[in-house]
């Protein structure tokens, strides 16, 4: 049977700190990205223009980090859910987890593929280059791409709310350890 240590966990019941890392990184990266890109039309153009090439850069970076992620979950089997869990919770908690990760790459991609409509490479926050995706310019995948992703971004806001609403819950129920489980600091 696999050890806590041979499963890169901190100890038993919690993800490896390597998951713990990515999952905080990217809930903010997403979190910062959702705000930019839902309120970035209120902003005048200099702001607005501003405000894109964050929201791209950091998508950019979203998408990198969930490859990397998902390559490191399917190595690594999370901790067993606890015992107090009922069945349906733990599925409704899974089902929630494996959207997560759909979305974190349709998401990204489809902001991705609806820019390289333009042709243009996207900066990587000034430093480099990355690519346009080789797709047709015309108005329609344009459009249907800008479809996508603004519906992609109210199921990523939808998730979240659920997501966060069940780890409260679970915190009001006395489960300290379903927080516990992603909490970057130890919890008794
Ligand atoms: C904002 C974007 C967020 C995203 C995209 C996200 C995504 C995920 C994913 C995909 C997992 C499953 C990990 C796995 O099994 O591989 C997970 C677990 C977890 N997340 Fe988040 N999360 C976010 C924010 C939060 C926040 C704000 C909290 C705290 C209130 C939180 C608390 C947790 C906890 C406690 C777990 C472990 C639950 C369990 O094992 O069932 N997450 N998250
Ligand atoms: C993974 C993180 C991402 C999140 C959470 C996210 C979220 C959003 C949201 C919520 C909107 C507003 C949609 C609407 O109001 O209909 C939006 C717009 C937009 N996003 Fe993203 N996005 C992400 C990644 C990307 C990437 C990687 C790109 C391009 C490289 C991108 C390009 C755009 C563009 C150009 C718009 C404006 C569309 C318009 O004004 O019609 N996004 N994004």
């Amino acid at each position: 049977m696999a050890t806590a240590a041979a499963i890169g966990s901190l100890e038993p019941g919690r993800y490896s700190r390597v998951a713990i890392l990515l999952h905080w990184v990217i809930a903010a990266l997403i979190l910062v990205n959702l705000y930019l890109g839902l309120f970035h039309e209120d902003m005048s153009k200099p702001v607005r223009a501003t405000m894109m090439f964050y929201h791209k850069a950091i998508g950019l970076t979203v998408l990198a980090l969930t490859l990397l992620r998902l390559a490191w979950r399917l190595a690594h089997r999370p901790p067993p859910y606890d015992a107090a869990l009922k069945g349906w919770e733990v599925g409704v908690a899974r089902a929630t987890h494996w959207t997560f990760y759909a979305l974190l790459i349709a998401l990204p991609l489809t902001g991705w593929l609806l820019v390289s409509t333009g042709g243009k490479p996207i900066s990587w926050f000034g430093l480099f280059d990355i690519p346009a995706l080789p797709v047709s310019h015309a108005d329609g995948p344009h459009d249907a791409f800008d479809t996508l992703h603004g519906l992609f971004g109210y199921a990523m806001l939808l998730l979240v709310l659920l997501h966060v609403a069940g780890a409260i819950r679970h915190q009001l129920r006395g489960h300290r350890q379903v927080f516990g489980r992603m909490a970057p600091w130890r919890v008794r």
